[in-house]
């Protein structure tokens, strides 16, 4: 995070990050941040195959879909068909229809709440997994009047469709999503949103917080300001006390990190520029995450003086991603790194981590079972 210029400048990051990102500007860096990544390893010999961590994922803001839409999403290693019904509510379910195996996703219809196949019109209901419906055919057969189909539990908040994963889909959402009161409140901007494909796994894009060794080589920091780290049951934080430079001097300013579940994160700045951040992480694949970030802030401050500033902090922010984009995506994830006495809490964090793993359907418990640390 950025405070008092040439302390924590992150405008002249070394060596590393410097040579990928210098030349980049304006819509070269917009679409560097999404471009795919050619002739990398597998995730095998990257380490990363490690399953998915469970939670609410943000996978899609509520506009993606409106009602009588059919689209197909990817995510979590798994082809997906989403659909909003007549009554509003989002469904998604696996994408694969039972009979001969066409992809919903693609062309199929909404048929009152239900999703009708685009081959041959056989219609699912979307919280039940089963078929509802075939209109040519005088019985529906047994096996798809039960649930044949996974289907996924789905919310909508702060503006976002979440999707419960859980390797296990007999687990039901062991939390709530957290609200944001930002959200909708008339005072606050909309999001102003930024995209990144980073190919790495969101295990390791989370343990960036407590790598404090980075900061400095990476981000052009040259002290790093001591966090308050806070652990919870299934979601953790850290305030971070930072002292501000602006035009006026130097300001007092709070960032404080939160999680909820591995897939829900947002960050508050108080001090020189309010801000939230809503972050959306969600694995494309273990290797494939991807991420936005949506900025909002107090309407008085963007449109008034202090817009300058608060726009700069929204760049730094966007910056550090990009900086951290470039080791990881092609770095490997070590299960068993060497650690010196100047890293941050990485064992810890791992430890802790480990929490959001499960083995699928029926081998093992919902509790992190299998310690990546
Ligand atoms: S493949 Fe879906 S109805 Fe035939
Ligand atoms: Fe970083």
């Amino acid at each position: 995070m950025s405070n008092t210029p040439g302390v924590t400048d992150a405008r002249t990051p070394p060596v590393a990050v410097w040579q990928v990102l210098e030349k980049l500007r304006g819509q070269d860096l917009v679409d560097w941040r999404v471009a795919p990544l050619e002739g990398r390893p597998s995730p095998a010999e990257r380490g990363m195959e490690i399953g998915f961590p469970f939670g609410w994922y943000a996978v899609e803001q509520t506009d993606f879909i409106a009602v009588g839409q059919v689209k197909p999403l990817r995510y979590f290693s798994k082809d997906l068909a989403i659909w909003r019904g007549e009554d509003g509510k989002v469904r998604v379910t696996d994408a694969w229809c039972k009979h001969l195996g066409a992809h919903m996703g693609h062309g199929g219809k909404v048929s009152g709440n239900l999703l009708e196949c685009p081959f041959h019109a056989w219609r699912y209901d979307g919280e039940e997994g089963v078929v509802k419906d075939i209109p040519y055919a005088k019985a529906i057969p047994p096996q798809v009047k039960r649930k044949c189909l996974r289907t996924w539990p789905v919310t909508e908040a702060n503006g976002w469709i979440w999707v419960w994963y859980h390797p296990d889909q007999n687990v039901a959402p062991m939390w709530d999503v957290v609200v944001h009161e930002e959200y909708g409140d008339p005072e606050w901007t909309e999001y102003d949103m930024h995209e990144w494909i980073v190919y790495g796994s969101i295990q390791n894009m989370a343990e960036n917080g407590v790598d404090v060794a980075h900061f400095k080589y990476i981000h052009g920091t040259a002290d790093v300001p001591q966090a308050e780290l806070r652990w919870g049951d299934w979601g953790r934080g850290a305030d971070v006390k930072a002292q501000m430079g602006t035009p006026s001097g130097i300001v007092d300013g709070l960032i404080s990190y939160d999680t909820m579940g591995a897939g829900q994160s947002w960050v508050r700045f108080r001090g020189i520029s309010e801000t939230l951040l809503v972050a959306s992480l969600v694995p494309i694949e273990e290797d494939v995450l991807r991420v936005r970030y949506g900025f909002m802030q107090p309407k008085s401050q963007a449109n008034g003086p202090g817009a300058g500033l608060a726009k700069a902090l929204i760049r730094d922010i966007c910056k550090q991603l990009d900086q951290d984009k470039v080791i990881w995506d092609r770095m490997r994830f070590e299960a068993n790194p060497i650690i010196c006495d100047g890293d941050g809490p990485i064992p810890q964090f791992r430890q802790w981590y480990s929490r959001y793993y499960a083995k699928p359907d029926g081998e093992g418990g919902n509790q992190g079972l299998r310690a990546v640390g």
